[in-house]
């Protein structure tokens, strides 16, 4: 099969925009669509001076409260006037198509907003027609909550409504219920949903906790989780329950294959899931067949692995040997429900390996806004708090680090906006910003480029299998091979220089080092310096 034989989201990269944080442009602090559009071409204008990604994937624009940054929504089929209107939407998703740059929106299928009409109506009575469109039952005999079962963001995940006498289910704050989807209305409710985006031509949707659409039907406790975390905190019930019986039900499948058949019915629409789980599990999301999810998010390397070689290479290994032949792979490294990637991994050094590593495997990357910068954490005093699960579960669980605005240049306010930004700005945004960054050739974003261009270049890289060979300690050794190319991917994730045995090859040359100062030729024997990372094109004597 040759490139063009793969599907956009396969060959792509994608790119998250959290839009509270990309772009101002009406001038109140909070970042908008046509924010989004003024920097498209900084996303892709088909050069190589331009980042280069496929997709932007959209974080929550809809109207909401706010009491979730927007993953509380008051109504699904429409723009909350922070962000602008239907009609920039309808721009934006014309602005970038233009440039080739597939539009992916967030879906949030799980809960609304307490704020939406739906749950007024389901809250004002019993037997209100929309009573059962929400989880609501009696407490238990003995007073209480119906089960045990926490919130994610602390507490219960029941919370009494004293006017009609029984709990409502939320698995996250208590201003965001949760739908049933056991109930037809619900589901049609839900696809005419997606319909009306697919109608407004976006290119897929990223599904918000997707696995927990649908619960055991008895709404049974979950067993005690018999390893409790060290630093468990009071009021984290999530935590103290094993994940059984509130998530991953094997009917959620059903509900998958049809929503898959509607976007297939739209054409090549993608179906991304935020998901978790063991991998048995997990791969169970791309559908028996292949006819679930295209790309369930593999956040292994994110949220599982520490930063060596040996780990990330037995999680890519793993993963591959799960995959049936029909499910195309994924990673993730960051995005806004954890910390700065570049805070994780110990440094820019490492940050710039991580970029490597993330666009040379076999499948989709998603990328974080800002992480292209070497973004860190950012640091926000305990009075400019906002993630209510950092305010809830204490400022460390806080996910307001990684949600600062987008730096762009080194006027105030990083060029996001002209007045005090909802986050605080990072202070280092005069000299890390896209402009400073842009004049200095060896910045960690000039890297990105080339890994992004070089990827869209290259038949090996973008769809070509993956090979891991035995390296020493520390360092991760694979080739991406096509029929027409291949390529040697070698990463030091040490900070000694390592001499490297690069079975395979006889001669090559460097096309790309993460120090963006070398391409020399080499031969068998690689010199890998601290933390870098080399892709090489064999040049004669490849054997298998
Ligand atoms: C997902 C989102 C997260 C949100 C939660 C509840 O995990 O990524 O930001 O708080 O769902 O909607």
């Amino acid at each position: 099969m040759t490139r063009s034989s793969y599907k956009w989201w396969q060959r792509g990269v994608i790119y998250q925009i959290y839009p509270r944080s990309f772009q101002d442009s009406s001038g109140n602090g909070i970042g908008d669509l046509n924010g989004i559009i003024q920097r498209l071409d900084y996303l892709n204008d088909g050069t190589p001076n331009s980042l280069g990604v496929d997709a932007i994937w959209i974080s929550p624009f809809y109207p909401s409260p706010m009491a979730d940054f927007g993953y509380d929504v008051s109504d699904y089929c429409d723009v909350h006037p922070l962000f602008g209107s239907l009609a920039h939407f309808d721009h934006l998703v014309q602005a970038a198509h233009q440039r080739g740059i597939k539009v992916i929106i967030d879906y949030v299928p799980n809960h609304t907003s307490d704020q939406h009409p739906w749950f007024i109506e389901s809250s004002s009575s019993r037997d209100n027609p929309k009573r059962d469109w929400y989880i609501w039952r009696n407490g238990r005999t003995d007073g209480g909550p119906p089960n045990n079962w926490g919130s994610f963001f602390g507490g219960p995940a029941w919370t009494y409504h004293a006017p009609t006498g029984q709990y409502y289910l939320h698995q996250f704050l208590k201003e965001q219920p949760e739908l049933n989807w056991r109930n037809p209305e619900v589901r049609a409710a839900m696809f005419d949903v997606l319909r009306f985006w697919l109608a407004r031509g976006v290119d897929g949707f990223r599904m918000d906790v997707i696995g927990l659409i649908l619960k055991h039907p008895e709404l049974r406790d979950n067993p005690p989780n018999p390893h409790l975390p060290p630093d468990l905190l009071p009021n984290d019930l999530a935590a103290r329950t094993l994940m059984v019986h509130n998530l991953d039900q094997d009917d959620v499948h059903e509900i998958l294959r049809k929503m898959r058949q509607l976007l297939d019915s739209y054409g090549d629409c993608v179906a991304i899931g935020e998901l978790w789980g063991p991998l048995d599990r997990w791969v169970r999301y791309y559908g028996a067949q292949g006819e679930g999810l295209h790309l369930p998010f593999n956040f292994r390397l994110m949220d599982e692995v520490a930063w060596t070689a040996e780990s990330i290479r037995a999680s890519v290994d793993e993963m591959e040997a799960a995959l049936p032949p029909f499910a195309w792979p994924n990673y993730v490294l960051g995005n806004h429900d954890r910390i700065r990637l570049a805070t994780r991994f110990g440094g820019q050094a490492q940050a710039c390996l991580a970029a490597m590593l993330l666009l040379t495997l076999r499948g989709t990357p998603t990328l974080y806004y800002g992480d292209e910068l070497g973004l860190e954490n950012g640091v926000i005093p305990p009075e400019k708090l906002q993630d209510p699960q950092g305010l809830n579960l204490g400022a460390a669980r806080s996910r307001d680090v990684a949600r600062t605005p987008m730096q762009w240049d080194a006027s105030s306010y990083a060029g996001f906006s002209s007045v005090e930004p909802w986050l605080p700005v990072s202070a280092d945004y005069e000299t890390r910003n896209v402009a400073a960054q842009t004049a200095v050739p060896t910045s960690i974003l000039n890297l990105y480029r080339r890994l992004i261009w070089l990827r869209r270049s290259s038949d090996a890289l973008a769809i070509g299998a993956y090979q891991p060979v035995d390296a020493p300690r520390s360092c991760f050794l694979y080739w991406r091979s096509a029929p027409s190319e291949r390529r040697l991917i070698a990463l030091n994730f040490s900070d000694r220089v390592q001499q490297v045995q690069a079975p395979g090859l006889s001669n090559g040359r460097i096309l790309l080092s993460t120090h963006l100062d070398r391409t020399d030729r080499v031969t068998a024997v690689l010199s890998l310096r601290p933390w870098e990372g080399l892709i090489i094109a064999p040049e004669e004597g490849i054997h298998d």
